[in-house]
């Protein structure tokens, strides 16, 4: 949906710029492209199906966002597949706990996991009765409380210990995506994130990267998108983007936004676990200062 409404913008706005040569001037350009960008997000964000690629593919609710389905064995082994859920486990540890000290994939389905218990791996860092609830706790009478559930949750009915709606309802809003804003949550304290799980993971000293720059230039009158190291390395590692995503020079990956609607680049982790693609002006904003 969105993938179309940007295409016609591009055509609308194309047509709008062999207009503007003749006539109206840039300031006018960029308002009307602003203004079709609104509406574009307007229309989208009132309307519960985007098209991909031909495919009605639902977008998703809230608090399904950023979750992810894990299903190399479990159904093989008689089990229901597993949910991973980002918006929990991102209220408590940065992304490179994860991705680079646990050595989970950046893409679904690429990590060789097996069952949490055996392997002392994977979900079983964190997921071995200290750091989290373990496969088989004893409860305070001594008895086996099974949680296997909790773990092997999709298409079935589990009571959850954490409510998405009541866990985050004091978190800052956002418009699109999981609807928060885990930049605001962060810089106001309300979630502190761990860099590190006791005994299992290496200290971590801060990272330092070059300064913000723009990716690409002013576009159809829509400003160049900003792109921050500094607000992209306080969680995330330089070897989760270097170089298996982006060239260690500035201006030699090429990429578009139909690449990062299709979930290549910036759109690894933006529409995925990042905030989503469709908050066009969160990334098209005039300068580093101007964030909301
Ligand atoms: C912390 C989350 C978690 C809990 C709790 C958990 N599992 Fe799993 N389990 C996984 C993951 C992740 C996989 C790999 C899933 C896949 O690839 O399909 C897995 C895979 C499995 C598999 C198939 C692969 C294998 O190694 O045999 C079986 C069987 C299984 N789990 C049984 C159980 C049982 C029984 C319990 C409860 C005693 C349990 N699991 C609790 C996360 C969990
Ligand atoms: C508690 C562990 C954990 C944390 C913290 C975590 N992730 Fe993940 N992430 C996972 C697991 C598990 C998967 C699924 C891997 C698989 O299926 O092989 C995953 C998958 C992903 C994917 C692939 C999604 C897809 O649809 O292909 C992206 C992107 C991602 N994570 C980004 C992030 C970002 C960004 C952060 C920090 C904001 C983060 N993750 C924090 C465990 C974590
Ligand atoms: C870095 C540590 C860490 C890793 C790795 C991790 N978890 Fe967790 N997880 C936690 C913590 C902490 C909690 C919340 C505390 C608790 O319930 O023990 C939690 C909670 C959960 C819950 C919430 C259950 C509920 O009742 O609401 C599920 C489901 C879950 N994890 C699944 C997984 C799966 C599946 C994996 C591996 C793919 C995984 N976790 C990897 C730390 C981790
Ligand atoms: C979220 C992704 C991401 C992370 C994390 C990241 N970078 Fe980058 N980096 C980029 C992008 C995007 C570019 C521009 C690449 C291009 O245009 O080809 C870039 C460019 C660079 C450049 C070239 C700058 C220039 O002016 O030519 C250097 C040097 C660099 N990164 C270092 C680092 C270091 C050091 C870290 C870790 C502290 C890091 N990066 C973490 C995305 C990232
Ligand atoms: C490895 C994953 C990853 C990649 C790749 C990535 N981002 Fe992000 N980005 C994040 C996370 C995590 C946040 C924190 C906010 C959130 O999760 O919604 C963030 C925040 C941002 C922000 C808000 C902070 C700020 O600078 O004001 C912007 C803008 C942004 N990203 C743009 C980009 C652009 C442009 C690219 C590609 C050049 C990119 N990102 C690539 C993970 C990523
Ligand atoms: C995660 C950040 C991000 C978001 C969100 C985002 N963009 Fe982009 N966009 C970029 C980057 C980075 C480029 C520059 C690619 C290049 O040329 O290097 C770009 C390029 C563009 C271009 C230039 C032409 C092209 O196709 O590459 C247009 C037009 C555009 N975006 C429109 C949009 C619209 C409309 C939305 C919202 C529906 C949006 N963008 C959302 C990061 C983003």
């Amino acid at each position: 949906m969105i993938n179309r409404l940007y295409i016609k913008c591009k055509q609308s706005a194309a047509g709008i710029s062999l207009f503007s040569k003749a006539k109206a001037n840039r300031n006018m350009q960029r308002t009307l492209w602003l203004l079709s960008v609104t509406i574009a997000v307007l229309i989208a964000s009132s309307v519960a199906f985007a098209q991909t690629k031909g495919m009605m593919k639902k977008r998703s609710l809230p608090q399904d966002y950023g979750n992810i389905v894990i299903n190399s064995l479990s159904e093989k082994n008689g089990m229901a597949p597993v949910v991973f859920k980002h918006w929990l486990h991102r209220t408590r540890y940065t992304c490179r706990v994860c991705h680079v000290d646990f050595g989970f994939a950046m893409i679904a389905g690429k990590t060789a996991m097996k069952e949490a218990g055996n392997e002392g791996h994977y979900c079983s860092s964190c997921h071995n009765g200290k750091e989290a609830f373990a496969p088989v706790a004893k409860n305070p009478s001594g008895e086996d409380t099974v949680n296997c559930d909790r773990c092997h949750s999709y298409g079935k009915y589990v009571k959850f210990e954490f409510d998405f709606y009541k866990f985050t309802a004091k978190f800052p809003r956002e418009s699109f995506g999981d609807g928060i804003n885990w930049e605001k949550a962060e810089n106001e304290g309300i979630i502190k994130l761990q860099d590190e799980v006791p005994a299992s993971t290496t200290k971590k000293e801060p990272l330092e990267g070059p300064a913000d720059f723009t990716a690409g230039s002013d576009a159809l009158g829509l400003p160049a998108s900003v792109f921050s190291h500094k607000k992209h390395i306080v969680g995330i590692s330089c070897e989760l983007c270097h170089n298996d995503i982006f060239d260690y020079e500035k201006g030699i990956t090429k990429y578009s936004m139909d690449d990062i609607f299709d979930g290549k680049y910036c759109g690894r982790c933006h529409g995925k676990v990042a905030f989503s693609n469709d908050d066009c002006l969160r990334c098209h904003r005039i300068s580093a200062q101007a964030v909301k």
